[in-house]
């Protein structure tokens, strides 16, 4: 705690304390907020103003284009890293030494069988499902499968949810693909790593032996790295205020798949493929969506750009526009969507209606175009999104657990109806 802060309402002057983070952002601690004043409450509509936690995971300076996870840069961690390595960071905190690492994957690998009539579940589900929603219902169904998972109050109990869901995740992901593709669903090869077996799991045809791509690999380890945690974001408080009702991680985070989906969430890399697919037959007309975007009285968005934090260019996107360069290229595929996609960004930031409001590209805009050259169908992006964002899902999870935070349990102002008596039918 640091200085305080003064509030003056109903001509009463109340001091509250303040925080300030190992970043010098400050808070203004509200929780007594309401006993002190007798009553008084703060409202902010989508939590614009307001912290939900203190949190040693993930540090964003929107304004400057800064995201760091437990202090480590995303431009290092993107060029340096392996996806599992930065999975156990954020889980515990640290980078892991060989032998962490090693027996971390060992622990993965060994609980990454899925139970046989999980099969049955996804049977059940029409090949038009949205893989999201298929994604989400797995996720929640595994605790039926692994009920010990609820109960996570030993550390031991943790660790173990915390592998099985690691394990069995990019099993469920590679099913939701396959079963829309009318493909076998089967496991990879745990002589693998843990990207180039997603990778196997994913696209491995069943009448040929599949040969992991270094261009592939490379390219997913570097995306999933790139999304596996982001403060509180819509998902990741969805699943951080389901967990502290002491629901367990699973159903925690089905919770927050669910959210991701959203197309203003995870659900926009889907969004802006689409959007620059209509671009494209629409003979490349970036103006008209433009004006559309910039219309207020058309519900249409610039898919991919915008953020609720950044006001500057998204860490995320400049790393993955370059990416999306080398990958194509080393494909040899050659997109117009990612010319489009180059085209809209240029004209946006030399737009008023964009500069004005500092809406730049952010992780979605290019993502999904490295997703499409390795194959990977335009349904499919968000689960993408989620396989990299499952991590920090679970570090936000457990820190709120260790924390023993409270319910999640907002206030409200009412603006209903006041007492009324009740009217019978007859008299209405
Ligand atoms: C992710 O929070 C995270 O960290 C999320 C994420 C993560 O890693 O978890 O980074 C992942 O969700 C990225 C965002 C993906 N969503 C999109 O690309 C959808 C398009 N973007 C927008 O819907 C919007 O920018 C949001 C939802 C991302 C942010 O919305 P805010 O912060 O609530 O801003 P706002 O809606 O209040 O917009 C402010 C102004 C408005 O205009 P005015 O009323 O001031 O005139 O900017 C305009 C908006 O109309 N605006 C846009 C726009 N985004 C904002 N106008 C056109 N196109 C856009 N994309």
């Amino acid at each position: 705690m640091s200085d305080k802060a003064i509030l003056e309402i109903g001509g009463e002057k109340y001091e509250l304390p303040t925080y300030t983070g190992t970043e010098n952002e400050k808070a203004i601690d509200i929780s007594k907020l309401r006993g002190t004043t007798n009553g008084v409450i703060t409202i902010d509509p989508g939590y614009k103003n307001t912290g939900a936690c203190v949190s040693g995971i993930t540090f964003l300076e929107g304004d400057k284009g800064i995201l760091r996870y437990r202090g480590y840069s995303i431009e290092e961690l993107a060029a340096k890293a392996d996806f599992l390595e930065v999975a156990y960071l954020l889980i515990f905190g640290e980078l892991p030494n060989q032998e962490e690492y090693d027996r971390f994957h060992s622990d993965i690998k060994k609980k990454s069988i899925v139970d046989e009539d999980v099969r049955k579940i996804i049977d059940a589900f029409p090949k038009t499902a949205h893989p999201m929603g298929v994604l989400s219902s797995l996720t929640s169904a595994l605790t039926a499968f692994n009920p010990s998972s609820v109960n996570v109050d030993s550390e031991e109990d943790m660790y173990n949810s915390v592998v099985k869901i690691l394990g069995k995740f990019p099993v469920l992901v590679a099913w939701t693909m396959r079963k829309k593709q009318g493909l076998p669903l089967d496991y990879g090869d745990t002589s693998l790593g843990y990207v180039e077996n997603v990778l196997k799991m994913m696209f491995r045809q069943p009448h040929e032996e599949y040969v992991i791509s270094p261009i592939l690999s490379n390219a997913l380890n570097k995306l999933l790295i790139l999304h596996a945690d982001h403060e509180q974001n819509c998902s990741t408080s969805t699943v951080r205020i389901v967990g502290s009702s002491h629901a367990g991680l699973f159903a925690s985070l089905s919770a927050g798949i669910s959210a991701l989906w959203g197309p203003l969430h995870g659900g926009a890399n889907q969004a802006v493929l689409e959007m620059l697919k209509a671009i494209q037959e629409d003979g490349g007309d970036t103006a008209k969506y433009m004006a559309k975007a910039k219309d207020k009285n058309d519900p249409f968005r610039l898919m991919g750009f915008g953020h609720r934090v950044y006001k500057n260019f998204d860490p995320r996107a400049t790393i993955i526009k370059v990416a999306a360069d080398e990958v194509l290229g080393d494909l040899g595929v050659d997109d117009p969507i990612l010319d489009i996609a180059k085209g809209l960004e240029q004209e946006a930031l030399n737009d008023p209606y964009f500069v004005d409001r500092k809406l730049y590209p952010n992780v979605d805009f290019y993502s999904g175009i490295i997703y499409r050259a390795m194959g990977i169908p335009t349904e499919m992006f968000t689960v993408m999104f989620a396989l990299g964002r499952l991590p920090g899902w679970i570090a936000q999870w457990r820190e709120m657990r260790l924390m023993k935070e409270p319910i999640g349990r907002p206030r409200q102002i009412y603006t209903g109806a006041t007492e009324r008596a009740f009217i019978p039918v007859e008299k209405r």
